[in-house]
């Protein structure tokens, strides 16, 4: 029996609805040629950072800000970035190989908090052949002064501001972090965006008792991660005019098909493509056909959506009735 895997996300028509996102693997053509060959619909290349534009088109201005001792602290805290990936130069030719290497689509991925020289930047990654752009908002506001809402609004004028003059499709990844994600989506959406990515995995500092220093921790996620883009794509589909993807949590064919009738247009891996390789994709989609064969779906469009908030059969489950519930469930278990 044939099952049809195909989607939509950001206008692009996907072959299935498994997109590899950002990390260090897609920086590597012939691993993300591997990628393809083993299925995956599109690739999202690693990010390049609004720390590496500045290293090279904002340095006087920083100098003026901070001094420049300030500066070259301020660059401390960003040591890797030089072989993450080298720089905005080797970054549009890593698009350009890309495109020239993969048949799937491309999607390249600006990561930063002001508006700084990304508009240009994402008109660049748009001439060197990517097929749309993510821009990762990852702040971690630390001003006692600064106000959530200020928060959102320099992401909306972030948005606007890369969106404007671009042709090529805008998808913001998020944080989970807002005090109202609904209303940020909507805005978003008339900002200029196309499409979400929820969530950004925040990498959490440690401290390490021994030495007394708080470091970086990298750690893959896991499956139980997957609820909470679960919750928040099941609220949003129908309801603001952007394509979703899910990003965090996706390990197996069972996850990517819970975000799917949640309402993910996409489901996007890293940790699991890390983890096992990437050739994974090809068991995942295996499993994902045999699933939908065994349950008798023609299409994953015909099931995209059908547990969303608006309808699910019971809908408080996303919202605060399934707190209530699971808390009396739990005691009740336990007595
Ligand atoms: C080592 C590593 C590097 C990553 N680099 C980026 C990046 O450059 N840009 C970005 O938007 N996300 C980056 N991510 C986040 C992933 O794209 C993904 O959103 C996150 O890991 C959650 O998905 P997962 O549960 O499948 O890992 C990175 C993740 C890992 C583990």
């Amino acid at each position: 029996m044939k099952v049809d895997l195909t989607t939509r996300y950001l206008g692009l028509e996907l072959r299935n609805p498994l997109v590899a996102s950002s990390s260090p693997l897609t920086g590597v053509v012939d691993a993300m040629r591997e990628l393809e060959d083993a299925g995956i619909a599109a690739v999202v290349l690693p990010s390049l950072f609004e720390e590496q534009i500045e290293h090279d088109e904002m340095e006087m201005a920083r100098l003026a800000e901070f001094g420049a001792e300030g500066f070259a602290e301020a660059l401390d805290y960003f040591p890797e970035l030089e072989t993450y990936n080298t720089g905005p130069d080797v970054y549009l030719e890593h698009i350009a190989s890309a495109k020239d290497a993969l048949s799937i689509p491309v999607i390249a991925s600006l990561n930063g908090v002001t508006v700084g020289g990304w508009a240009r930047y994402a008109k660049l990654c748009e001439q060197a052949g990517a097929d749309a752009l993510e821009l990762n908002v990852y702040d971690v506001p630390m001003d006692v002064d600064i106000s959530g809402a200020e928060v959102e609004q320099r992401i909306i004028d972030v948005v606007r501001t890369v969106g404007e003059g671009l042709s090529i499709p805008l998808t913001v990844k998020l944080s989970p972090f807002f005090s109202s994600l609904p209303n940020m989506a909507k805005r978003l959406a008339e900002a200029g965006a196309k499409g979400l990515s929820l969530f950004n995995r925040f990498m959490q500092p440690d401290i390490d008792l021994d030495k007394l220093e708080v470091r970086p921790s990298v750690e893959l996620s896991t499956s139980s991660e997957l609820r909470l883009p679960t919750r928040w794509i099941a609220i949003l589909r129908g309801r603001v005019d952007l394509s979703l993807a899910a990003t965090t949590g996706v390990h197996m064919a069972e996850d990517a098909l819970k975000l799917l009738f949640a309402g993910a247009d996409v489901t996007m891996m890293a940790s699991a493509l890390l983890r096992h390789g990437a050739s994974y994709p090809r068991r995942v989609l295996e499993e994902l056909r045999s699933w939908l064969i065994e349950r008798e779906y023609e299409s994953v469009e015909q099931l995209k959506g059908s547990m969303s908030l608006q309808r699910a059969p019971d809908p408080s489950q996303f919202g605060r009735g399934q707190y209530m519930r699971t808390l009396v469930s739990y005691s009740t278990l336990e007595l």
